[in-house]
């Protein structure tokens, strides 16, 4: 039994797809397993005795977790800690993802896992304390650092660009932050491929062959300006003639709270050397989630 977590975000949704060869999986939302709820987890957990829990939930917000800083650390620092704690008494294994934005993004080149990590928001001092927690447990374990993740559900930039440009309004995206935007889809397929190959998902004791953390996302690099461009470029017109349209603006310029690092590039070559697959470029992933959306419509 595979038990994944937030079922119905970006990430959850495609990890019940792709995951489910591995064995029967038991999904559950914020309802059924409210991560502020120490004792709603044990409970759960209890009830459902996973061999693997894969942790997809998080206060995902930037932006409110500036000023949610207590339930921002209660679902992202504590939670993770509990979860590891439950499922190792079963024997269990654990699967948890986190963020490039545990590093504050000064760096010129790709963080790799061996930068020292450097949150500058409360969202990311959050998931570093996460990170420590599953850590601390001591149980095999993978995390799982991503970023700039989207996809053809959910809230994330590609929608938002989408839908502001069907709307008419203006289009002004940073051109000075650089990091690889990421098809939650191959995340998903990415963790299956890893669990399949390292037998994990029914031995989880394997992940201590290849346990820790790794950096996951997609090869490439881009800004959000770029990105923009390169959805609406691929959309039908009239969205397509809009693409032009599209300006840089600066992080200074922009009103938000928490702030954004320059650099969210993650170096993945621990990843691709250890588990023998590589990651796909930004451009390929954004060709195919364009491609489904458009057969959809
Ligand atoms: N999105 C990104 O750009 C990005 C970047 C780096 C890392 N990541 C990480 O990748 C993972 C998946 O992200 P995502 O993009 O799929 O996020 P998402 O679409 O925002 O989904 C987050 C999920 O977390 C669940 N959740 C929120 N609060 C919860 C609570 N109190 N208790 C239980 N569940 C709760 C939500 O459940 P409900 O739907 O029931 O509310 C939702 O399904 C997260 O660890 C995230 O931090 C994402």
């Amino acid at each position: 039994m595979i038990l994944i977590t937030g079922k119905n975000g970006q990430l959850g949704w495609e990890l019940r797809r792709a995951l489910a060869p591995l064995g029967p999986i038991t999904a559950v939302d914020a309802t059924e397993m409210p991560l502020e709820d120490t004792g709603a987890i044990r409970r759960v957990i209890r009830k459902v005795r996973p061999t693997i829990v894969v942790n997809a939930a998080a206060h995902a917000d930037l932006d409110r977790a500036e000023k949610q800083g207590d339930l921002a650390m209660a679902i992202n620092g504590v939670a993770p800690a509990i979860i590891a704690d439950e499922i190792k008494r079963l024997g269990g294994g654990l699967v948890h993802f986190s963020t490039g934005l545990v590093f504050d993004g000064v760096k010129k080149t790709a963080y790799d896992e061996g930068d020292p990590p450097r949150p500058a928001s409360v969202y990311g001092e959050s998931r570093l304390a996460g990170e420590a927690g599953v850590r601390g447990v001591g149980l095999p374990h993978l995390i799982f650092r991503t970023g700039w993740v989207y996809g053809a559900r959910g809230k994330n930039f590609l929608r938002t660009t989408l839908e502001t440009a069907a709307a008419g309004l203006p289009l002004r995206e940073f051109n000075d932050q650089r990091g690889a935007p990421t098809w939650c889809r191959m995340v998903a397929e990415a963790t299956a491929l890893v669990l399949a190959q390292t037998g994990a998902a029914q031995r989880p004791d394997a992940l201590e062959d290849y346990g820790g953390t790794y950096h996951l996302s997609a090869a490439g690099e881009t800004s959000w300006f770029e990105f923009a461009r390169a959805i609406l470029q691929r959309a039908p017109e009239p969205l397509r003639s809009r693409a032009a349209e599209v300006a840089p603006m600066t992080t200074r310029e922009a009103p938000v709270r928490a702030r954004r690092p320059a650099n969210a590039l993650l170096d993945c070559t621990k990843f691709t050397e250890t588990f023998g697959f590589a990651l796909p470029d930004w451009r390929e992933s954004l060709d195919l989630v364009m491609e489904e959306m458009e057969i959809s419509r």
